[in-house]
């Protein structure tokens, strides 16, 4: 069962001409990470508030591991549901840990439960709590709001997170820096992750999956490797910059294009690569061994095999 469903959903504003979000038809598979990516004013955001129901659809219906969510409590699902947007949201005047504490403090968990689940949950966004927890927004960086804003969606430990451009306001090298540290939380944490940006570079490295809108509508849905290699359109095409074929694969990890190891793998001293290192890595380790796969680890355990095959199929 898919994680979240999206059914002939549309959203058309009163009095607005267009149709904000048309017919859009989707499925996310539980515990992957889906970047939705489109021009300004395309309809991202209002998809994305439509699943934890800021926005209601006017037509369509919206799953939740198979349940209809207008069957939940739209405050039941809320809370369900980890949220981070571009300026963060933390509330000024309180502090990081009482930030992070808002959705557990609503749960109603034990309040020796809430204090260990910050300190948790701020260790691990890379912010140490005995530093952080008692500062407030303002006394924080840019990056650092960020993180704290990932630590407060995660708290309440939901399955589901949305995050509307939530790197979109620190610099380049910042956003670099938490875009790693998001991956890595992923890998560890498997949630279901519905991400926005108008950043191709950011939705080439993070997505498992992207969804390409335009015009309310989805172009394409399918992974990055795969949008490049076969773009559905020329929209599509000049978006992800398919054209630019080197520089974009500097930009997909190993870990969205391997395959599964086989069944009957042996190691047998093939190269190896890290699942983060990139496609354009693989291809010069490939071309500069003249071997035809390489082993995909984890840093230290095979994950998934990658062939030259594979890439070249890129380019056909
Ligand atoms: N509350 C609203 N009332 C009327 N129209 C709205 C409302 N919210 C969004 N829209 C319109 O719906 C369309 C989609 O807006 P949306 O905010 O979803 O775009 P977006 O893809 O998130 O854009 P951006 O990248 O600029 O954030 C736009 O034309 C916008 O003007
Ligand atoms: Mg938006």
């Amino acid at each position: 069962m898919s994680a979240i469903r999206f059914e002939n959903v549309s959203k058309q504003f009163a009095n607005v001409g267009h149709t904000a979000v048309d017919n859009v038809n989707c499925e996310v598979a539980e515990g992957s990470f889906v970047v939705l990516l489109g021009p300004s004013g395309c309809g991202k955001t209002t998809l994305l508030k439509m699943v934890n129901r800021l926005i209601e659809p006017t037509s369509g219906t919206i799953y939740l591991d198979g349940q209809d969510s207008r069957t939940i409590d739209a405050t039941t699902l809320r809370r369900q549901i980890g949220y981070v947007i571009q300026q963060t949201g933390l509330f000024p005047h309180m502090t990081v840990a009482e930030n992070v504490a808002i959705v557990p403090d609503l749960l109603k968990w034990p309040k020796t439960d809430i204090a260990a689940r910050v300190d948790e949950m701020l260790a691990l966004v890379d912010l140490p709590p005995e530093q952080y927890r008692d500062r407030y927004p303002a006394q924080l960086s840019g990056g650092q709001q960020q993180r704290v804003g990932v630590a407060r969606a995660l708290a309440g430990d939901p399955k589901v997170i949305l995050m509307d451009e939530p790197f979109g306001a620190v610099d380049a090298i910042t956003r670099t820096g938490l875009q790693d540290a998001l991956l890595h939380l992923q890998r560890r944490l498997h949630k279901t992750i519905l991400f926005v940006t108008h950043d191709v570079e950011e939705a080439l490295r993070l997505a498992d999956k992207m969804v390409v809108m335009k015009n309310g509508r989805v172009h394409q849905y399918d992974t990055p490797f795969n949008i490049l290699k076969n773009p559905a359109n020329d929209f599509v095409r000049e978006l992800v910059g398919a054209d630019d074929m080197v520089r974009q694969l500097g930009l997909i990890r190993v870990e969205a294009a391997m395959q599964p190891l086989p069944p009957d793998f042996t190691r047998n001293g093939q190269p190896t690569i890290a699942q983060d290192d990139s496609l354009r890595q693989a291809l010069s380790l490939l071309l500069g061994d003249g071997v035809t796969s390489l082993v995909v680890t984890d840093g230290a355990e095979p994950v998934g095999v990658l062939t030259l095959r594979q890439i070249q199929r890129y380019r056909e």
